[in-house]
């Protein structure tokens, strides 16, 4: 990369504000280490524009003394990371999942639930919770009595984040009108309130999620298996190790036939593929025992 780039005397945009290529280093490891996401020196702009104003709140004029901050403050490291993650996502993203999801797995479930079986969904890097209301609300559907099964039933999807800002925004279930143009019509009507602000979900689709702060890197404070994960367009920032790793880990969170719906330019690595069967375009399935 051009040096140019990087802190000082050459006339670029760091001029203001000094950021060296060991402050980028130190928290791209930083980055790296505690959430798994890789920053190529290609990301050295981005990082200066999104910590740039982190860097300034705390009343600070240079990466450095940032960087020493970092260190020491949990808090404000924090707040770097999900500064620093992509949270981009939207409602039916992928659609070719959901129309999957529907015809293969939905029919499945809805019978578990009618029984009172447990049916667990996870959305992992759910982001501001776009995919997990997707998931949701095709599992509902717009049939009246196959959605009163689910809600009658014992069904819960989990959508985890490092990000808590996002998670928030999941929690409340309130989106731009704009963006929930994506959800089908007969999904919309049947389960989310047009408002002056925006489209709300309904509290019964709210009711059958919870969104809960976790790292993928960390322990996993998770009973029981999933029927069904979505890990879509975030371990695509992981390093190879890190992504098999979670795979395996992923798969062991899966009951055997459960499902993994991975981002369109991810593949399963590591040994623990071999316990997924390709049933579609990024969707697998978990082997049985
Ligand atoms: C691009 S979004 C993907 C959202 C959604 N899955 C989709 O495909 O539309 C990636 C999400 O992964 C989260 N993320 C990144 N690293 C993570 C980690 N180590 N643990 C948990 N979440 C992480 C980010 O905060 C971000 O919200």
């Amino acid at each position: 990369m051009a040096a140019g780039q990087f802190g000082g005397d050459d006339g670029g945009m760091t001029d203001a504000f000094p950021f060296a290529r060991e402050d980028f280093e130190a928290i791209a490891a930083m980055v790296h280490s505690h959430a798994g996401i890789v920053l190529t020196e290609g990301k050295a702009m981005l990082v200066y524009a999104r910590l740039g104003k982190l860097v300034r709140a705390r009343g600070l004029d240079n990466f450095r003394a940032y960087v020493a901050l970092l260190r020491n403050d949990r808090d404000e490291r924090a707040r770097a990371i999900e500064a620093l993650t992509t949270n981009h996502t939207k409602f039916f993203r992928e659609n070719h999942h959901f129309e999957h999801f529907a015809a293969q797995v939905r029919p499945a479930l809805l019978t578990k639930a009618a029984r009172r079986e447990k049916v667990r969904l996870w959305s992992a890097g759910s982001s501001s919770g776009e995919e997990v209301h997707s998931l949701m609300l095709t599992l509902l559907g717009a049939d009246p009595q196959e959605a009163r099964a689910i809600r009658n039933g014992d069904v819960v999807a989990l959508a985890s984040d490092l990000n808590a800002q996002v998670l928030e925004t999941g929690r409340r279930g309130l989106y731009p009108t704009a963006t929930a143009q994506e959800i089908p019509m007969a999904l919309r009507s049947a389960w989310t309130d047009m408002q002056s602000d925006g489209v709300q979900m309904r509290d019964g689709v709210r009711e059958l999620i919870r969104f809960r702060q976790l790292n993928l890197l960390h322990e996993w404070p998770i009973q029981g298996r999933f029927d069904v994960v979505f890990c879509r367009n975030t371990m695509i920032y992981f390093d190879e190790p890190t992504k098999a790793r979670l795979i395996s880990r992923i798969a062991e969170k899966l009951a055997p036939g459960g499902y993994l719906y991975i981002g369109h330019s991810e593949r399963l690595v590591g040994p623990a593929a071999n316990d997924f069967q390709s049933v579609g375009q990024t969707i697998y399935r978990k082997v049985a025992a």
